[in-house]
Formats: structure tokens, C-alpha cells, sequence
């Protein structure tokens, strides 16, 4: 069921966002678009990206801006984060007030690679979002807040672990690598693998914004229903759609209520004091320990300059 929510701020707001097509990212920009903001959506053609714009107006948003990109590829995000930065700094658009990183991707295995050569979830889920943080730093409005979205499978626990195994942290440079194993299991690891990373680049990038903007992740539970199981086996899409549901796993939600918390919390409305935070739907918590990791936090955040600045 939706969660009652309601704006108490009239004014405004300028909302960059990943992944309208489908999916969580989809319900996040309608619920968006209800309270009447201002949307720039990012994201590859597909009838779904088509026929976003139309609905979020529907739907109450004050104006949708539409950017074609391919988070696989670095140069188009590149070109994407460049043409948003550009219309703020001519005034075309008004500076960003809140960043969604909500693009995902969960691949079948741990090899598949990018026209650039990298292995595709540590692209999407990781990558994609440091090129596109980067390229909005000079659009961002003083109090601005970036939410990438990650996963409670970071965790690797129990009993996360009987559907999804643990992330194993290795170098950034090699996880960026498409030399995993053509095995369903390295696609599943490489997926959590990419979730704690994105606790770690939130955590870094904290300390490098300016002082008033927030960065935090936002982990949406697990929702049945969206795009994020399309590469994987029928028997699995089955478990995770009928039988995870009917055993009541641990944090299975709906999209509406997911969504709305999302919502609220890229708006500020929820747990506004909230820097580096992990929010789990409407809960502030701690994310697992090896998500405190200043070393990694760093070396990750270099790591994915160099790799786009190679590019
Ligand atoms: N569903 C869950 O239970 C769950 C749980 C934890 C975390 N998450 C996270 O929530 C986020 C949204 O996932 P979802 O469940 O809503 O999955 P989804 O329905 O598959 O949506 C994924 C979105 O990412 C976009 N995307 C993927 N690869 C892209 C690329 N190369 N270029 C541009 N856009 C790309 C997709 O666009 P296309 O339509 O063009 O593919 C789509 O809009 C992801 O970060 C996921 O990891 C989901």
C-alpha cells in the first residue's frame, strides 16, 4: 500500500534521475512528478523512457527534461552529466536540488562486458554514478541531495545469502574487469559487490562535496515486480517473484511504498539531517561493517576517475 505523503515545501524542485524507464526509478519520477517538481530523467530509448515524459506531466510535474544516455558507455554519460551542467550554468535549468542514482542492473553473470571493455554491473550500478556526480558538482544547488540507490544485499547475511551470495571486495580496477565467471552465482556477486561499493562512494563523496550538500544511500527493500531479475533463469525469476513473497522474506515491500520513500527522502522530507547515511525504506541505520572502510571508500573513488578519465 502507497504511504500518505504529502508536500509541506510548495516550492519547486529541480530532480535529476536514473533509470525513469522502469522499475522503481519509474514509480520514484511519477511520485515525483505528483507533487509538482521539475524532473530531468535520464536514460536509454525504450518505450518506457518514451512514454515517461507524457505520464510524470500527467501526473503534475512542473516540466520534464529528457537526456538519452547509455550508463554502459562512459563518453554518452559523459555527454549527459556535461549537457545538464551546461543548461544550469546558462540558466536553462535551475541548479539541481536532489540526484537519484536509481539506474541498477543485475547481469546473469560475471563477465558480461561494455562496448568500453568493463564488466556491465560495476558500470551501471557504480561507475555511471561517479561520471555523473562529477559532472553535476557545478549544477548543484548549496543544499542539494545526491541519493544513489543500493541494496540490502550488501550485507552478504543471512538470510539475504539463500538467494543472493555475499559481495566479495577485490581492487576497483579488477572488479571493473568482465573476467568473472559465466556462472549465474559471479552475476549475483558482482551485483552485491556493486551495492557495497555504492555504500563506499557515498561515504567519499560526502567528504569531497560542499559542505551543505548530503549524500546518502538509499536501499529500497525488495520489490517484486520490476525489470531487476530479466537476465536471470526463469526458475529464479519464479522464486523471487512467488515464493520469496509467500514465505514473507525479510523486507519484501511494494513499489508505491518504496517509492514514496524514496521520494520523500531525495526531497528532504525524511531524515533531513542525514549525511552518509544508509536508509533502509524509512529507517536510518547502520550499513554492514565492511561498509566502513575509509581505504576502499578512497581507493574506489580514484579508481573510477581514472577509469573514466582513461576513456
Ligand atoms: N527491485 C528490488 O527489489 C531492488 C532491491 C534493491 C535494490 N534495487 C535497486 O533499485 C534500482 C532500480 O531497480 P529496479 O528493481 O527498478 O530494476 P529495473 O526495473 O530493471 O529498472 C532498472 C532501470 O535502470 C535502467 N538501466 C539499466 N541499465 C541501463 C543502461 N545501460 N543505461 C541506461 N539505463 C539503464 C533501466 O533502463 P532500461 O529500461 O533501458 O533497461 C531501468 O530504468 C537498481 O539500482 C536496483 O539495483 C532494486
Amino acid at each position: 500500500m502507497a504511504t500518505d505523503r504529502m508536500t509541506t515545501d510548495t516550492a519547486i524542485k529541480t530532480v535529476v534521475l536514473t533509470g525513469p524507464s522502469r522499475g522503481l526509478g519509474r514509480a520514484t519520477t511519477l511520485a515525483i512528478a505528483r507533487d509538482g517538481h521539475r524532473l530531468v530523467l535520464i536514460g536509454r530509448p525504450s518505450s518506457g523512457f518514451d512514454s515517461i515524459r507524457r505520464e510524470a506531466l500527467d501526473a503534475g510535474a512542473a516540466e520534464v527534461v529528457m537526456l538519452e544516455a547509455d550508463l554502459q558507455s562512459v563518453a554518452s554519460i559523459r555527454s549527459a552529466g556535461a549537457e545538464i551542467a551546461a543548461r544550469v550554468e546558462r540558466g536553462a535549468l535551475p541548479a539541481i536540488d536532489a540526484f537519484i542514482g536509481s539506474a541498477g542492473m543485475r547481469s546473469a553473470n560475471g563477465r558480461t562486458a561494455t562496448a568500453d571493455g568493463l564488466e556491465a554491473t560495476f558500470a551501471v550500478n557504480v561507475l555511471a554514478n561517479v561520471i555523473l556526480v562529477d559532472a553535476l558538482l557545478p549544477a548543484l544547488a548549496p543544499a542539494a541531495h545526491i541519493v544513489l540507490v543500493g541494496s540490502v544485499l550488501h550485507r552478504g547475511a543471512f538470510p539475504f545469502t539463500l538467494v543472493n551470495p555475499a559481495p566479495v571486495w577485490t581492487a576497483p580496477h579488477d572488479l571493473a574487469q568482465p573476467n568473472g565467471a559465466d556462472s549465474d552465482a559471479a552475476g549475483a556477486r558482482a551485483y552485491a559487490t556493486s551495492k557495497l561499493a555504492v555504500n563506499y562512494l557515498v561515504h567519499e563523496l560526502q567528504r569531497q562535496v560542499p559542505d551543505g550538500v548530503r549524500v546518502n544511500v538509499y536501499a529500497p527493500g525488495l520489490v517484486v515486480g520490476t525489470g531487476i531479475v530479466r537476465e536471470l533463469s526463469p526458475f529464479k525469476v519464479f522464486v523471487w517473484e512467488k515464493v520469496m513473497p509467500a514465505v514473507r522474506f525479510p523486507l519484501m515491500t511494494d513499489e508505491p511504498t518504496s517509492t514514496d520513500l524514496l521520494a520523500a527522502f531525495a526531497l528532504g522530507e525524511s531524515h533531513p539531517e542525514a549525511r552518509a547515511q544508509y536508509v533502509e525504506l524509512d529507517k536510518a541505520i547502520a550499513a554492514s561493517k565492511a561498509s566502513s572502510d575509509p581505504q576502499r571508500e578512497a581507493e574506489l573513488l580514484v579508481a573510477c576517475r581514472a577509469i573514466a578519465g582513461s576513456l
